[in-house]
């Protein structure tokens, strides 16, 4: 699904203009000369592959990535060996994220000597370490574009530039120099779409490494959220997420105070949106507000992604939550009084430093209490330069690997519990793709549940009802239900 904010009439001889995002489209026209001119000698249009790690804020900027690269003239593919550029969209939140781009790496330096031509860009939180910046500097010769999260919407400009070189170029910015939007951008649904409220994180979690890649905590203007949503809704959107690392502290930093649920009551009076949903929610600033504004709108989800992180206090006030577990508790007896059919989910890490068996069984107490209808379960991973890695007191893996595995027990019981509760209702779904099986489609529940059911490609992107039959665990059998 494209999305073309702009078009202009560039004197290409002339300088490349000076405001944004005029000077992006500027360097689109230049890179759609020379994508032109290849394409007359390769006789078809260049390739492109890109892949997307972590989460939606990278999806927001691969879709901006993708947009440019098809306004040039590329064609996108899924073969990662005949593309003629490779990009990689990276995250470091944990270690293993990034030992899985390199892992890739190796694999297309194999690739690139059959193929000299094919170009390599990593970008992405991964790069804005300076540390694996470097690394790719000295090690990864082959690489040709690095770039950063505050400098993602430049890729126009600097893939002009790295051709024009023809050398590496890696261009990171420290700090983000304001935001730009109104650029092309390729998205992965033509009825449903993500949109940032926010960005960057201001709460330094111990652990957590993204607000050293993303910077500080950044809120859009209402007004340029509401026209977002007003251009994807003409273009056949109805269901969004508002999208931020904490969505419950939006607007502190606006010059005019708006609170995250006054901007929800605007967007959902948006035409043509029928669903609204928000990620993450951080339970410290998760207001009574909210919670009467979710007992009473009609079209935001029923879902509240809510992560606890840790059970106990002890640990959590060490990571720097700002709640304890009883704090978080009495937060989850308050929603499920206002909204009593919310489906809650959670993250939760193990083998936090310091963790004992007693903190640990203070997380398993909290997943009973809590009955959560999913939840991420993570093995903390230590991140080089936030707090939590400089403690000597890191748990031994093998200790850490046991209570996942308890943990991971406990989760999936008290959810399939949890996510049997619709049996036999009908429920409203929107229907989003076309399983293997033909004639099966896929659709989910305003509780983010996924059921399958026989129906028919013009149901694609339409809400329907959906008798949920058969409960296998996290997802629903179904049929269409009159
Ligand atoms: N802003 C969101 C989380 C973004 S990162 C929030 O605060 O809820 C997504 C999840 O990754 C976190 O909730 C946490 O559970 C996990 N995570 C972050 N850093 C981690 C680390 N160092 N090791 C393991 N898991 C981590
Ligand atoms: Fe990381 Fe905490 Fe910010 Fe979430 S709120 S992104 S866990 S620092
Ligand atoms: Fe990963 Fe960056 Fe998101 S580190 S989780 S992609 S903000």
């Amino acid at each position: 699904m494209k999305t073309e904010d702009k078009s202009f009439d560039f004197d290409l001889m002339a300088p490349a203009p000076q405001t944004e995002p005029e000077r992006q489209y500027y360097f689109m026209a230049k890179l759609r000369e020379k994508i032109f001119a290849l394409e007359a000698i390769q006789k078809q249009p260049p390739t492109y592959f890109l892949e997307t790690f972590g989460c939606q804020m990278n999806e927001k900027q691969s879709e901006v990535v993708a947009g440019i690269l098809d306004e040039v003239g590329f064609v996108r593919t899924d073969s990662e060996e005949k593309a003629d550029v490779v990009l990689f969209n990276t995250c470091t939140v944990r270690e293993n994220a990034n030992m899985k781009v390199y892992g890739r790496l190796g694999l297309i330096k194999h690739h690139k000597k059959s193929h000299p031509s094919k170009r390599i860009v990593l970008f992405g939180c991964m790069m804005q370490e300076q540390e694996e910046a470097e690394r790719i500097r000295t090690q990864y010769p082959f690489v040709d574009l690095v770039f950063g999260t505050h400098n993602n919407y430049q890729f126009a400009e600097l893939y002009y530039k790295m051709l024009e070189r023809d050398a590496q170029l890696i261009e990171i910015w420290q700090e983000p120099r304001g935001i730009v939007e109104e650029l092309p951008s390729e998205r992965n649904y033509s009825f449903k779409a993500g949109v940032n409220i926010m960005y960057g994180c201001n709460n330094f979690c111990s652990y957590c490494i993204v607000p050293y890649v993303r910077g500080r905590e950044r809120s859009r203007e209402p007004a340029a959220i509401l026209r977002e949503v007003e251009k994807l809704s003409a273009e056949g959107v109805t269901e969004v997420m508002l999208l931020g690392q904490n969505v419950n502290s939006y607007g502190k930093t606006l010059p005019q105070k708006v609170s995250f649920a006054e901007l929800m009551r605007e967007v959902e009076k948006v035409e043509g949106i029928h669903r609204l949903r928000f990620m993450t929610s951080h339970p410290k600033d998760l207001s009574d507000e909210l919670i009467a504004y979710l007992a009473e709108s009609r079209k935001c989800c029923h879902h509240l992604h809510l992560p606890v992180q840790s059970g106990s206090s002890r640990v959590l006030k060490d990571m720097n939550r700002h709640y304890d577990k009883e704090q978080y508790l009495e937060l989850v007896r308050k929603i499920r009084e206002a909204v009593p059919d919310i489906s809650l989910t959670s993250d939760i890490m193990v083998g936090y430093p310091g963790e004992t068996e007693e903190d640990f069984q203070e997380t398993m107490d909290v997943v009973r209490k809590a009955q959560y209808d999913t939840a991420f379960t993570f093995i903390y991973s230590r991140r080089a330069g936030t707090p939590a890695a400089k403690r000597e007191d890191q748990i031994p893996e093998a200790v850490v690997q046991d209570r996942f595995d308890r943990l991971l027990a406990l989760v999936q019981e008290v959810g399939r519990e949890r996510s049997s509760r619709f049996t036999g209702t009908v429920q409203e779904v929107l229907v989003e793709t076309e399983s293997k099986e033909k004639g099966i489609f896929t659709g989910r529940t305003q509780y983010n549940l996924l059921a399958h059911f026989p129906a028919s490609a013009q149901m694609l992107g339409k809400y329907v009802r959906v008798r949920l039959s058969e409960c296998k665990g996290f997802y629903y059998l179904g049929e269409l239900a009159e």
